[in-house]
């Protein structure tokens, strides 16, 4: 299936996530929050949770597996760029990408680097991705974006922890969205959010980012729309970065008082779609969250095609973009739904006593060779260090 002849955009579209998952009813019964903050005040209800033998190239890598897998050989030998976007790196020098494009068996003729700058990072690589393939529409880009989400314990940042990934193809003639070329940006040196180099949690100003995340979404359109971006009636659904679920309806309430006051609350519900319904599950997943909201947004709903989807990025710290995209014809043939399902349903409760375990391990082991227990149900693990070098295996072996 091809999308409009000479568009650019993404050719296909998978996710992965951590092996196990802590309901948020768990966390409040432990820390003494009525659970209806977290299921309704934050829109979560659970949080993926990392494996001793997870990490970002792990979880990139699965997610990556299955777009490999329909693409084939021939897709294979057009992936001569890998972007690889996180926030949670696992180096400060080499790229993530490396490790992953050895686990997914690509071949050497391959430019891969590491993009960072929070949340937004995935939307860079995307970006770039664009501008490769118009240079060459022969090559395919393979974007991946994988977060492991984590504040200190018993703090607010708690609640909107998560692990997963999602991976895309970008390509001319795509089978599920063709990107438009307006985009409108928005950036600002703010302290919202940040991890310094000495730290496994993330700070954070919990209402600071919240207001920022709000302003710059007005910034990124009023960007698009002096740039010559569609008037919001000619979008019929829109995807944002979720943090946590109900900040992407804070953010949609606000864009409709900017764009189109008197819009009411049932008009708004249906422009979002299903786009929640992944995160809401997952946790945040940080340059992952948009793309998975994307995806849910596709498995959701039948009859998109033809439509117009604004989405909206936004990395703490801050940077953000809004641009848009149209649904392809035959893209409910092609969006992984029964797969998206079926990972987050196979995840493992774990108990609220090995997620603290998992939590402080990291920063325990810093520095130090180590070997990790065989607990992911993934198709890769990383299996410890040796002589200060990360080893990474499939599951199989
Ligand atoms: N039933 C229903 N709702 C309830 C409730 C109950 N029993 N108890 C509380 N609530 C509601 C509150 O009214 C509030 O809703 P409103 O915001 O609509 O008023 C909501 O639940 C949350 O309550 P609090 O504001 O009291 O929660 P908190 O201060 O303890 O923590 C948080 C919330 C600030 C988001 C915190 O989880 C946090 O710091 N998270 C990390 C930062 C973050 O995600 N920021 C988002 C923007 S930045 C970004 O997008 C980048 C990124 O990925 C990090």
């Amino acid at each position: 299936m091809t999308g409009m002849s000479g568009s650019i955009g993404i050719d296909d579209l998978a996710m992965a996530s951590a092996s196990h998952v802590l309901d948020l009813r768990v966390l409040a019964e432990h820390n003494g929050s009525e659970v209806g903050k977290y299921y309704v005040g934050i829109g979560q209800s659970q949080m993926s949770v990392a494996t001793e033998d997870e990490d970002v190239v792990t979880l990139g890598a699965a997610a990556a597996r299955p777009i490999l897998d329909r693409g084939g050989e021939s897709l294979r030998s057009s992936i001569r760029t890998l972007l690889f976007a996180t926030e949670s790196g696992i180096d400060q020098s080499k790229s993530a990408g490396v490790y992953a494009h050895g686990l997914l068996g690509l071949g050497p003729a391959c430019r891969i680097v590491e993009l960072k700058q929070a949340c937004y990072s995935a939307t860079a690589a995307l970006q770039l991705a664009l501008g490769i393939v118009a240079r060459d529409p022969r090559e395919k880009v393979l974007v991946i974006a994988a977060d492991i989400a984590r504040y200190p314990l018993d703090s607010p940042g708690e609640a909107t922890q998560g692990a997963a990934a999602a991976a895309f193809l970008v390509g001319q003639d795509p089978a599920l969205v063709a990107l438009e070329p307006v985009t409108g940006l928005h950036s600002d040196n703010v302290h919202d959010f940040w991890r310094p180099n000495d730290r496994s949690e993330a700070i954070v100003d919990g209402k600071r980012s919240l207001g920022s995340y709000l302003r710059s979404l007005e910034g990124a359109w009023n960007d698009y729309r002096d740039r010559g971006g569609r008037p919001f009636e000619e979008i019929d659904r829109f995807c944002y970065h979720q943090p946590f679920t109900k900040m992407a309806v804070k953010a949609h309430d606000r864009l409709c008082r900017l764009a189109a006051p008197g819009l009411d609350a049932q008009a708004r519900a249906v422009q979002l779609g299903r786009s929640l319904e992944l995160n809401r599950v997952l946790g945040n997943s940080y340059t992952a969250s948009l793309y998975l909201g994307l995806l849910a947004l596709l498995q959701g709903e039948e009859g998109l095609e033809g439509r117009r989807v604004g989405l909206f990025s936004y990395g703490s710290g801050s940077v953000s973009e809004f641009f848009t995209g149209i649904v392809q014809p035959g893209y409910t043939g092609l969006v992984r739904s029964a797969e998206a399902r079926e990972t987050v349903a196979a995840r493992t409760p774990v108990s609220y006593e090995r997620y603290r375990d998992l939590h402080t391990l990291i920063d325990a082991r810093a520095g130090q060779d180590y070997e990790t227990v065989r607990e992911t149900t993934g198709p890769f693990r990383f299996a410890g260090v040796q002589e200060k070098v990360r080893r990474y295996e499939p599951t199989a072996s």
